[in-house]
């Protein structure tokens, strides 16, 4: 079939497999170019399919030649159906993985479930024996509680006061004004559930009690602060609690784990367009300034480059791994810079849908965003008859 982009406001509903196979590629690549990082031989990946997740994967793959699991939910394809990006993604992260000849196998369903837990554990034991890495990058609006069956909704809202700030609607350009209602208390909780430490927590705690985790094996999972101006609805909104939560749980797993000396890390990576931040009000409009400036003075990251730092400058730097003053890994150093952040606070105050189009960088935001679905690559060509029916070869 001939795949267009076919979006609804946030969202594509379709995915390019050629495309999408393409981003896998361009991402090895970069990871080959800079060459082997001494790291983690067998790796977890859970949130592997889309964004830090897969660019994770791909590192302890290409970068460290790993071992992958790769764990995730996407929807496969089915006759004239497009399959979810994530799913292509993984299929083409597989052929690859195949012929640089290292092990990789996905699991595909519900992370939060005890199921897949359990498959996952019985997938390592049969195959690696043990983990010595264990990425959690989950990203999800839902939860279903495993023990209490009940189905928690996560929620992007500003905690006491309404929130009025400017948004792009990044498909038109268009500046406008956005209120948001403050959560209620029920509203903080399920988000807390959701995108909280629990679930990592939980996985960490089956691992260990399966004995899958190797003796001094690390975990980490992925957080973000950001600038003053999305203060409001993130870092102190809903879902920033669910990151003071995670960032709190990884002490937590440290301690759970202390007799076999492994440990629980919290990453805060820099704002970058993946499904997940593309529903955010505001973020978008943040990041079309933060791109501009950031890609002027040549200190522009996406995903992979992110990632491909944070084994080779973090976790595998061959010392001690420097962490803030909160115990938190900090990979948004760049993003954080005060010169950048003051120069957004300054052209924030008259940005418009007119000043936003010298400004800003929408277009490195719409093109990021149409690769996360496969579309926008010159090497492709879109016009021609594509075969949607490709599969995950582990999943076959
Ligand atoms: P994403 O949407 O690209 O990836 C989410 C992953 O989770 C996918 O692999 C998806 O299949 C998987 N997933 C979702 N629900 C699942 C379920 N029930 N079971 C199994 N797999 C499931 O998200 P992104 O942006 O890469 O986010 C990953 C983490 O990084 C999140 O914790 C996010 O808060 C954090 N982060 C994101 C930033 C951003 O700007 N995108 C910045 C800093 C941190
Ligand atoms: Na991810």
């Amino acid at each position: 079939m001939i795949i267009e982009p076919r979006m609804r406001g946030f969202i594509c509903l379709t995915a390019h497999p050629e495309g999408c196979a393409q981003n896998v590629k361009n991402q090895i690549e970069y990871v080959k170019s800079k060459g082997k990082i001494e790291g983690a031989k067998k790796v977890l990946v859970i949130g592997a399919s889309t964004g830090f997740g897969l660019a994770s994967r791909i590192t302890s793959a290409f970068g460290c030649d790993a071992a992958t699991i790769g764990v995730f939910f996407e929807k496969e394809p089915s006759e004239g159906k497009t399959a979810t990006p994530g799913y292509y993604n993984s299929a083409a992260f597989e052929v690859e993985a195949e012929k640089a000849g290292l092990y990789a196998k996905s699991i595909n369903g519900d992370a939060f479930s005890n199921e897949i837990k359990q498959q996952t554990i019985d997938l390592i034991k049969k195959d690696l024996g043990q983990v010595d890495l264990v990425i959690y990058s989950l990203a999800s609006p839902v939860r279903l509680h495993p023990t209490t069956g009940v189905l928690h909704r996560s929620t992007l809202k500003p905690i006491g006061d309404k929130f009025t700030n400017k948004t792009v609607d990044f498909h038109t350009g268009n500046v406008t004004e956005i209120s948001i209602e403050p959560a209620t208390q029920e509203d903080i909780d399920n988000t807390v559930v959701v995108m909280g430490g629990e679930d990592w927590s939980m996985w960490m705690k089956a691992m260990k009690e399966a004995g899958v985790l190797a003796n001094n094996a690390m975990t980490v999972a992925y957080s973000y602060i950001g600038p003053e101006v999305t203060e409001a609805v993130y870092r102190k909104g809903t879902i920033g609690r669910a990151k003071d939560h995670l960032e709190a749980t990884a002490f937590e797993i440290t301690k759970q784990l202390e007799d076999i000396g492994a440990k629980a890390y919290v990453s805060v990576n820099k704002a970058l367009v993946t499904q997940a931040s593309s529903a955010i009000p505001v973020v978008p409009l943040y990041m079309s300034l933060l791109f501009k400036i950031m890609k002027k003075d040549g200190s522009h990251e996406g995903c992979i480059e992110q990632m491909q730092r944070l084994y080779s400058a973090r976790l595998y730097n061959g010392s001690e791994i420097p962490v803030d003053e909160k115990g938190r890994i900090r990979i948004d150093d760049w993003e954080m810079r005060q010169q950048y952040q003051d120069e957004i606070a300054e052209l924030w105050k008259s940005i418009s849908t007119e000043t936003l189009i010298e400004n800003g960088d929408l277009e490195e935001y719409r093109q990021g965003f149409l690769n996360l679905f496969g579309f926008g690559f010159d090497a492709i060509d879109y016009k021609a008859d594509t075969n949607e029916m490709v599969l995950v070869p582990s999943l076959k």
